[in-house]
C-alpha cells in the first residue's frame, strides 16, 4: 500500500520539509518576499544567490538583486565548520533572513529548504500566492554524505534536457549524487572520442521487448541515443550548480554487449560478430582478458574521468558469466600467467586492472560488489544483493553504499494495483519499505557505521520509457530514501505526515507521484512508423 494522498495539505509547510532538518523551531511571523527585496551576497555565497534566483526570478518576477543593507542575507560563515561541507544554519524572522554555512555546498542545501519553507505552490511554473517564508531557526547537517539515486539511461535513453529536471529533483530533497548508468547490454550512450563506434553502433538497438519480463514479444522498433562530450560537460556543470555530483558508471566486464556489438575484438569470440542486445536479463557474452582489451578500457576510462570531475567512477562488475571464460584458451591462458585458481578469478581480476587505472587517475572506483572479496580495498563497495552483503565488505574494510534492491530498486512495483505498469518481476517496494532502509551496522558493531557513505535509489529502465514514467516509479519512493540518508532517524509517523504536505510540492512540479498519468511513446523510439501503445506502460 501506497502512503494515501491527503487533498488538504497541512496549513504550516515549514511542518513539512522532507528531509526533516535536524533542528526546527519556529518563531513569531514570517519574512515576505516582494519586489522591494534584496540579497545580501557575501563572498562565496555568490552560488547560492544564483540558484535562488535562478529558482524564483523566471516564475515569480522578482529579481532579488545585491544590495549591501538587503535583509535577505547569504554568508559563508567558518564558524559553522562543525556542520559539516553540508550543514547550513537558517534563521527567518520578520525583519530578514540569514543563511549560513560553512562552505558554498551547505549554503545550497539551505536553498533547498528556502523553497521548501515557501508555500507548496511557489514551486509552480506560475505562483499565485504571495511569497512569504514562516518564521524558523533551523541548524541542519546530513547523517550521510552519500546520497543519491542511479538513473539507467542505457536500456531507455534519456536527452540531458530531461537529466536537468531529474537534477532538481534530487536537488530538493537533499541528495547529492546523480549515478548515471551509462552502458549495458542494451546500448552505449557514453562518447568516446577514440572509439566513436561505441556510440555509432553501440548507442543503437533494432528493437525492444515489449511487455511484461520474459515477453517474446518486441516492438519491432529502433531505440537509440548517445550524449555528446559538450551535453555530458554541460549538464555535470548544471548538477554541480546544485550540488549534486554526476558520478558516472562505465561498467566491466559484463554487461558489455553494445560494446561487443561495436568492437567485436574486445570479446571472447573476436571473428562472432553481435547484435546490440534486445532483450533484457543477464547476457552471458563478456570482456575478452587481453591486454588489447584492458589497453581499450583504460583509454575508455581516461576519456570518462576527464569529462566527469566527480572523485567516484563506478565501473560496474555486477552480473558476470563466467562460460565464455571457462571455454576460452586465452582467458584460461591468462588465468594461469596471473597465477588464479581459475577462469572464474578472472572477475576479480579484470575489476582490479581497472580499479588501479581509476586510482592513478587520483579517483576512487566504485563497483557493484557482494561482500567485496575479490575486490581490491580501493574499492568502494556498492552492495546491492543484502545489507549483510554491505556489513561483510565493511568488515574487510572497504566503504560501501547501501543499495539493497528489496529496499532501493525503484523497478520494482509500487503497489499490487490492477493499474500497475509492468515492473520488474518478484517483488514489491512500497514507501514504507523503502523508509525502512537499513543504514545502521549490527549493535555489536558500531565501528562499521564508519565505513557506511550512504545509500541510493536506483531507476533500471527495462520497463520504463518515458519521463513521466521514471517519475512515477522515483516519488515518493525516494522521498523515503532521501529522508534516512540526510536523517537517520527512524520515525515513519513522522515522516509520513510530512509525507503528505510534500506531496503538494510535487504536484506543484508536475510529478506525477500518485498516479501514472497516459502519456506518448518514447521520444528515442527511432521509429518513424505510427506508434501503437505499448501494453500496460500507461496508467
Ligand atoms: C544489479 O542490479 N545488477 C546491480
Amino acid at each position: 500500500m501506497d502512503v494515501p494522498h491527503r487533498t488538504t495539505p497541512p496549513p504550516r509547510p515549514e511542518l513539512a520539509l522532507v528531509p526533516r532538518p535536524s533542528s526546527l523551531s519556529s518563531r513569531p511571523g514570517g519574512f515576505r518576499l516582494d519586489a522591494t527585496t534584496r540579497l545580501r551576497v557575501a563572498p562565496g555565497a555568490e552560488g547560492a544567490a544564483d540558484l535562488l534566483r535562478t529558482y524564483l526570478t523566471p516564475t515569480t518576477g522578482l529579481r532579488l538583486e545585491h544590495a549591501e543593507d538587503g535583509a535577505f542575507v547569504l554568508a559563508v560563515d567558518p564558524t559553522l565548520a562543525g556542520l559539516g561541507e553540508e550543514g547550513y544554519g537558517l534563521t527567518v524572522t520578520p525583519g530578514g533572513v540569514l543563511l549560513r554555512a560553512a562552505h558554498p555546498t551547505g549554503l545550497l542545501r539551505g536553498v533547498q529548504t528556502i523553497r521548501q519553507l515557501l508555500p507548496y505552490d511557489a514551486l509552480s511554473a506560475r505562483p499565485a500566492q504571495v511569497l512569504a517564508l514562516p518564521g524558523v531557526e533551523i541548524t541542519d547537517a546530513p547523517a550521510h554524505p552519500w546520497r543519491g539515486m542511479l538513473l539507467d539511461v542505457a536500456r531507455h535513453f534519456q536527452p540531458v534536457s530531461y537529466l536537468r529536471r531529474f537534477v532538481d529533483l534530487l536537488a530538493l530533497h537533499k541528495l547529492n549524487v546523480l549515478h548515471l548508468h551509462l552502458t549495458d547490454d542494451q546500448g552505449w550512450r557514453m562518447p568516446v572520442s577514440a572509439y566513436p563506434r561505441l556510440t555509432e553502433i553501440g548507442g543503437r538497438r533494432t528493437q525492444s521487448p515489449i511487455g511484461p519480463a520474459g515477453s517474446d514479444r518486441f516492438d519491432g522498433r529502433p531505440h537509440g541515443g548517445a550524449y555528446t562530450r559538450a551535453e555530458l560537460a554541460g549538464l555535470v556543470a548544471y548538477a554541480g550548480a546544485r550540488g549534486v555530483t554526476v558520478v558516472p558508471e562505465v561498467g566491466v566486464p559484463g554487461h558489455v554487449r553494445a560494446a561487443l556489438a561495436a568492437h567485436p575484438e574486445l570479446g571472447n569470440h573476436p571473428g562472432t560478430r553481435l547484435d546490440v542486445w534486445t532483450r533484457w536479463g543477464v547476457c552471458p557474452n563478456v570482456l575478452g582478458v587481453g591486454d588489447h582489451v584492458l589497453d581499450f578500457f583504460r583509454t575508455v576510462l581516461d576519456e570518462v574521468t576527464d569529462l566527469f570531475p566527480a572523485p567516484y567512477i563506478h565501473i560496474g562488475g555486477d552480473e558476470v558469466p563466467t562460460q565464455e571464460w571457462e571455454a576460452s584458451p586465452a582467458a584460461l591462458a591468462r588465468a594461469a600467467q596471473e597465477g588464479l585458481s581459475g577462469p572464474r578469478e578472472l572477475h576479480g581480476w579484470f575489476m582490479a586492472q581497472m580499479a588501479d587505472h581509476v586510482v592513478r587517475a587520483g579517483r576512487r572506483p566504485v563497483a557493484w560488489a557482494e561482500d567485496g572479496a575479490t575486490l581490491p580495498l580501493t574499492c568502494t563497495v556498492m552492495s546491492w544483493r543484502t545489507p549483510q552483503h554491505a556489513w561483510a565488505a565493511a568488515r574487510r574494510g572497504h566503504d560501501v553504499i547501501h543499495a539493497d534492491h528489496r529496499s532501493t530498486y525503484f523497478d520494482y512495483a509500487r503497489g499490487s494495483g490492477r493499474l500497475e505498469p509492468p515492473a520488474q518481476p518478484g517483488h514489491v517496494l512500497d514507501v514504507r519499505t523503502v523508509y525502512g532502509v537499513d543504514l545502521l551496522p549490527p549493535a555489536d558493531e558500531p565501528p562499521l557505521a564508519a565505513r557506511v557513505l550512504g545509500t541510493q535509489g536506483q531507476l533500471w529502465t527495462e520497463f520504463v520509457r518515458t519521463p513521466e514514467h521514471i517519475e512515477y516509479l522515483t516519488y515518493p519512493r525516494l522521498c523515503a530514501l532521501a529522508e534516512r540518508a540526510w536523517d537517520s532517524t527512524d520515525d515513519w509517523r513522522d515522516f509520513r505526515t510530512r509525507l503528505d504536505g510534500h506531496r503538494a510540492r510535487l504536484t506543484a512540479l508536475g510529478v506525477p507521484h500518485d498516479v501514472l498519468p497516459p502519456h506518448p511513446a518514447h521520444p528515442h523510439d527511432l521509429s518513424r512508423a505510427p506508434r501503437e501503445r505499448t501494453k500496460g506502460t500507461v496508467g
